[in-house]
């Protein structure tokens, strides 16, 4: 069976509510709700983590490199700044997604750099919520069929 873990960094729990004009109306439990029936209609073991804290987040993906195939991950401002991040994603060698809801490039300079961008797979932004569903659809070509191999 097919195990991914799908990471929401800091203040994506107030999705719905934050910056709806940019973000959507949609919360962080619909998107989860629907990445999880996603899932399930394919037999895929989907976990899902929010958190606002680096440390807990490098935890994850760490201890990802014991159960997952792979990670979607929208680090959310970490993204821009943090090393420790990418340090995390470099060294667990999983097949990592970067997601954002909004499209980074049409945004503030700021967040035109993606420190993690170097070491994932690929990148997906500006597409909401569906992002995460094709980052995992992504995934599960590439690793789900060598599963079966
Ligand atoms: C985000 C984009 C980041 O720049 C921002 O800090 C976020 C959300 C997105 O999903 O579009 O928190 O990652």
């Amino acid at each position: 069976m097919s195990h991914y873990l799908v990471i929401h960094g800091p203040n994506l729990n107030l999705l719905g509510r934050r910056e709806p004009e940019v973000y959507g109306r949609d919360t962080l439990e619909d998107i989860n709700r629907r990445l999880l029936n996603w899932a399930e209609e394919r037999g895929i073991e989907l976990h899902t983590l929010q958190s606002n804290h680096e440390g807990e987040i490098i935890d994850a993906i760490q201890d990802a490199a014991n159960w997952a195939a792979g990670i979607v991950i929208n680090a959310g401002a970490f993204t821009h700044y943090s090393y420790a991040i990418r340090d995390a994603i470099a060294g667990v060698h999983l097949p990592t997604i970067e997601v954002h809801l909004s499209n980074i490039y049409a945004r503030e300079e700021f967040r035109h750099h993606s420190t993690i961008a170097p070491v994932c797979r690929g990148q997906i932004c500006g597409l909401g919520w569906l992002g995460y569903q094709l980052a995992l659809e992504a995934l599960h070509a590439e690793t789900g069929r060598r599963a079966l191999e």
